[in-house]
């Protein structure tokens, strides 16, 4: 990549989004704080200059079709490509509920981030990857949508209780490999790879980074070593799901 790197990164006020960013910006990259909330964008924005890093605030949410417009628009005036998309923003509502009673309307507030949120960042913002000499789409993904693991009695998630979450999550993965295949079909350079980053220690599904740490969950920093491989090696593959450890099963 010899343009300058642009990198967006979708929820990137907190958690593991905020860690990519300072990351990737202390490697050199341009990062484009993508955030819902105009104050907690700009607060992410100057905590990052605080550790050295120049960022952008973007207002992205990615449930909104004007919102995610506008910041297509904003990227292409500003830079008129973008390197790198982050699909990182995501939530989970279910609150273990059990499927045979988990409301679909809660579900559907899964999917809204998870899943369509996803697919419509990704679709506005592909004119613009498709600019770049070489593009990458990294979706932040989980092993909680990992069918495989699902019926694994000695995986992690094996117990997991979270069927619109876990389902979204399944979703975006089959939409990872889906677009990998059709874009590796055609002369665009773009790889699409999902990542599991384990359990981390974020304030994610409405509990504290204090509490998750105590049960176990890895720092920030290793939660997000995968996302940083991909969007910094030279080459990578495409249509993969990894973690840190290497390929897991979809
Ligand atoms: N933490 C874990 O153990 C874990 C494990 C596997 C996968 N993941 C995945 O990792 C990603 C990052 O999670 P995290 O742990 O860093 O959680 P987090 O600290 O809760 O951060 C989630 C981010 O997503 C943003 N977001 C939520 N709804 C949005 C919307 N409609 N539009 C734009 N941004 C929105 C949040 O913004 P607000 O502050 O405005 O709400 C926040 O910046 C998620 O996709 C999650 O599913 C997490």
């Amino acid at each position: 990549m010899d343009q300058q790197t642009v990198t967006l990164i979708t929820g990137t006020n907190k958690g593991m989004g905020l860690e990519i960013a300072l990351e990737l910006g202390q490697r050199g990259q341009t990062i484009l704080v993508g955030a819902r909330n105009r104050e907690r964008g700009q607060a992410a924005v100057t905590q990052l200059a605080e550790q050295g890093v120049q960022a952008t605030f973007i207002q992205l949410d990615v449930t909104d079709a004007t919102s995610i417009a506008q910041a297509a628009q904003q990227i292409k005036t500003d830079y008129g490509y973008l390197s790198i998309l982050i699909n990182n923003a995501g939530a989970a509502f279910d609150q273990h509920q059990a499927p045979a009673t988990l409301p679909t309307s809660v579900m559907r507030r899964d999917f809204d981030i998870n899943f369509f949120g996803l697919i419509d960042v990704t679709q506005a913002l592909l004119p613009l990857l498709l600019k770049a000499p070489a593009a990458r789409i990294i979706n932040i993904s989980s092993m909680m949508g990992s069918l495989t693991a699902s019926l694994m009695p000695g995986a992690e998630t094996y117990r997991a209780s979270a069927v619109g979450y876990q389902a979204s999550k399944a979703a975006a993965n089959m939409f990872t490999v889906q677009l990998a295949k059709q874009l590796a079909a055609t002369d665009a350079a773009i790889t699409v790879n999902a990542v599991d980053p384990g359990m981390v220690a974020t304030e994610f599904g409405g509990s504290s980074a204090a509490t998750a740490q105590a049960r176990g969950a890895k720092t920030p920093a290793e939660g997000v070593a995968r996302t940083v491989a991909l969007a910094t090696r030279p080459t990578i593959d495409t249509a993969t799901f990894t973690n840190t450890h290497g390929i897991v099963p979809w």
